[in-house]
């Protein structure tokens, strides 16, 4: 790999200043100062820049228990997005995997692997997600009997062509709901429960395919283990 490029891999600066961090002998290989940005590293050469020792990193896999109001995207919005949440060299390589609503909390995947991130976000793999659900309305009795059968057979979700696939609703008290689904369709569990005249006021996801966030606590994020990130 070229210098400026593995400079800029391994640090907060761009290819443009790392040229120039080159060009003013900032960077050292083997402990010599080298200013040729196009010089070839091996494999066994060491380099720094003011001293620090310069390492390249491998892909990093993370869980963050997302709050509300912060923003799944990698632009500059109207919110601060999750990556401003992680504090960790060129962050913004880091992809959520799939999205939470802005409104929503809980466990969001974050990854530079794009293979990664599409075996979890493909269709064909059909992950489980489950949510906790704050529900406008009480669902009680033969309407939350129903509601059960309507998730557990698909529903009819406005402008979708297809129903959902088939959903698990489980009622913890009248206003509070665990639903497993398998899809990830825009804004997907609100439309679920609009479907049947009731209403989200506060979501917050547990699950996602084998991994759960635990204790981890609102904001936080923390590194998956290697059996973590193998177990898609
Ligand atoms: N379904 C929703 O409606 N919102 C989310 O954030 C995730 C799933």
């Amino acid at each position: 790999m070229r210098l400026d490029r593995f400079v800029s891999e391994t640090t907060e600066l761009t290819r443009s200043l790392a040229k120039r961090a080159i060009m003013r002998a900032e960077v050292c290989v083997n402990g010599e100062p080298e200013k040729r940005a196009a010089r070839q590293l091996n494999a066994d050469d060491t380099v720094t820049w003011n001293g620090e020792l310069l390492a390249l990193v491998g892909k990093r896999y993370l869980m963050l228990n997302k709050p509300t109001g912060i923003e799944c995207s990698a632009r500059r919005g109207l919110y601060p997005r999750t990556i401003d949440l992680i504090d960790l060299p060129k962050v913004e390589r880091l992809n959520p995997v799939g999205r939470l609503d802005v409104d929503s909390s809980g466990l969001i995947l974050m990854t530079d692997d794009g293979q990664w991130l599409h075996r979890i976000t493909s269709p064909k793999k059909a992950h489980p997600k489950v949510y906790l659900a704050t529900l406008a309305h009480p669902l009680s009795g033969s309407e939350a009997e129903e509601a059960i059968a309507a998730f557990a057979e698909g529903v009819a979700l406005d402008g979708d062509e297809l129903p959902t696939r088939p959903a698990e609703l489980v009622m913890l008290d009248d206003y509070h709901a665990r639903l497993t689904i398998t899809e990830g369709r825009y804004h997907q569990v609100r439309r679920m429960f609009a479907a049947i005249g009731n209403h989200v006021e506060a979501l917050h996801r547990t699950l996602v395919g084998p991994l759960e966030l635990g204790d981890l606590a609102e904001g936080d994020w923390r590194e998956l283990t290697e059996q973590e990130v193998a177990s898609f």
